[in-house]
């Protein structure tokens, strides 16, 4: 169907995170009409469920340059140094700023912010608040914000697609909402700039800590749009997740690496450490070297998962600094004052995405990305604990400063958009709901934490074949499913996964988070670069 409905606006912000949430406060500010359209409510993205914390060198004798250092090293020799040395030379400042903004971290006795220790990090360097609660406190502060300064919103709203005029700048976006009175079914918010802020995709997975909105919407989006995406291969898999049983599936409760930056201990079946002598910085190395670390240690054991040991903080300290995750382990029935946690790795952040510029662009004019959704170069194969927020900020006020700029300097200029292709071609046929749990069960199996030529190609068959069946009941009966949210999501969780694996069998070695058990070392000569995917934006 043709839009039922449309918008106009000078930007469109797809997302309601730190990210989004941040360059639609930003334009506002600059005088700029914006538009939030977001999948869920505004609180519902994976920002709320951040736990750790913000990552900046706001410490006594703590630098820039030394953050930079530590992101480089995590990053294993794929970061872009420049865009690392705008987000640690920037994030100070833009910290400082949300703090303007209403968010309240937690503090010393002496008034100044309370920092810990994340894995990879040398110093402590991550503000927190609520203890365990960062990321609550940074929607709640960055949504009454919006609220305050009346920023128009449309929530339960799916991002479908681009719009183009004839010479391919962006013209808008689709959107297939519902139940927001006026603007219901499939609809058009039309705007010269875009911001995609659309968030991760780690529901491709069976286990992960990503809500389930987390279904790689945006990359799909500008996969389609026939913007260039970087570094899909590079999943960052959580360390320490709330083990739930083998079958769990869907969205798990994480145990922050801050428990580990306060002392905590992994320990394997037999109660005994084991990341001491792989890393000078045992259980608070870089994540990949953690996940790595726990995945053998099971394998050895014949284990489905490790432990997290800090029995040794005490009642209180549990209740003050970490209560989320007390709460989240006794709703489980285990008590961590009194014994060891289960934890297994599951996914847990796309360090690559939409490919952008270090202001925010993308190949596509017009079309911006920032936080999980894009590539920025910030985080290369790993990326660092408690960086994505911070990039969220600087990158989000980085495009709103360049889309201010293009205003001042030619104006806005509204776009006629193309018609797009609704809502089936054959080469990208809608997928069933239920498809979702296939695609999810294909990818744990085939290019989860340990992954070979063998378990890659086999993921890539399958995916082909999910892709093959739509196409032919397209062409059999005109239609393979009645479009919808849950069948635009699998959709596009299909379509990620499907260049993700591509990219994975490509990139033959292991380095950062990407692990190929067939190929177990870093190739520095063939593999220091990255894997740039465009697709055909004709679709045909
Ligand atoms: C955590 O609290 O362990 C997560 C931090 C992050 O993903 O950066």
């Amino acid at each position: 169907p043709a839009p039922g409905w449309s918008l106009s606006a000078d930007v469109v912000v797809v997302g309601s995170g730190v990210a989004g949430l941040t360059a639609a406060l930003r334009c506002e500010a600059a005088g700029l009409t914006t538009v939030v359209v977001t999948k869920a409510r505004l609180d519902d993205g994976s920002t709320r469920w951040a736990q750790g914390g913000i990552a900046a060198a706001l410490g006594d004798g703590d630098t820039p340059e030394q953050h930079l250092d530590d992101t480089l090293v995590a990053g294993a020799g794929l970061c872009d140094e420049e865009a690392v040395r705008i987000l640690v030379t920037e994030g100070p400042d833009a910290v400082r700023r949300l703090i303007e903004t209403g968010a309240q971290f937690d503090e010393t006795s002496e008034g100044g912010l309370e920092l810990t220790r994340e894995g990879g990090h040398h110093r402590r360097r991550i503000a927190h608040a609520g203890g365990d609660a960062t990321g609550a406190e940074i929607s709640r502060a960055l949504v009454e914000a919006v609220r305050a300064r009346g920023v128009r919103t449309v929530e339960n709203a799916l991002v479908l697609d681009l719009l183009t005029d004839a010479e391919g700048r962006t013209a808008g976006v689709t959107l297939h909402v519902m139940g927001e009175g006026q603007h219901d079914g499939v609809g058009a918010v039309h705007a010269p700039a875009v911001v995609l802020a659309t968030g991760g995709m780690g529901q491709v997975f069976s286990a992960t800590t990503n809500p389930s909105v987390s279904t790689g919407d945006g990359v799909a989006l500008a996969l389609r749009a026939g913007a260039e995406v970087s570094d899909l291969e590079f999943v960052q898999f959580h360390p320490t997740v709330l083990f739930l049983g083998p079958d769990a599936e869907g969205q798990q409760p994480l145990v922050s690496e801050a428990v580990r930056g306060e002392g905590a201990h992994l320990v394997d079946a037999d109660g005994v450490r084991f990341m001491q002598g792989q890393h000078e910085l045992a259980e608070l190395a870089p994540r990949d070297i953690v996940a790595k670390g726990i995945t053998r240690r099971m394998q050895e054991q014949d284990a489905e998962h490790m432990f997290l040991d800090a029995r040794h903080f005490g009642a209180d300290m549990w209740e003050h600094r970490f209560p989320t995750i007390l709460a989240a382990c006794r709703a489980h029935g285990i008590d961590p004052v009194t014994e060891p946690i289960p934890v297994a790795p599951a996914a847990h952040y796309a360090s690559g995405g939409v490919r952008t510029d270090s202001r925010g662009r993308t190949t596509v004019p017009g079309l911006y990305a920032c936080g999980e959704v894009a590539c920025t170069g910030v985080h290369g194969a790993n990326r660092l604990a408690s960086n994505s927020l911070l990039e969220g900020l600087v990158y989000a006020e980085r495009i709103a400063a360049d889309i201010a700029a293009s205003h001042a300097e030619t104006g806005l200029h509204a776009r006629v958009p193309r018609p797009l292709p609704y809502p089936e071609t054959p080469e990208h046929p809608l997928l069933t709901p239920e498809a979702r749990f296939t695609i999810q069960r294909i990818m744990t199996n085939g290019a989860g934490v340990l992954r070979s030529a063998e378990s890659l190609t086999k993921a890539a068959d399958q995916l082909q074949q999910l892709h093959t069946d739509a196409r032919d009941a397209l062409a059999e009966n005109g239609k393979t499913a009645e479009a919808g949210v849950d069948t635009w999501e699998a959709t596009n969780l299909l379509c990620v996964a499907r260049v993700l694996v591509t990219a994975a069998r490509l990139r033959e070695e292991t380095r950062g988070c990407h692990w190929r058990e067939d190929r177990p070392e870093r190739d520095d000569t063939t593999w220091r670069r990255h894997i740039v995917v465009r697709l055909n934006p004709d679709r045909t």
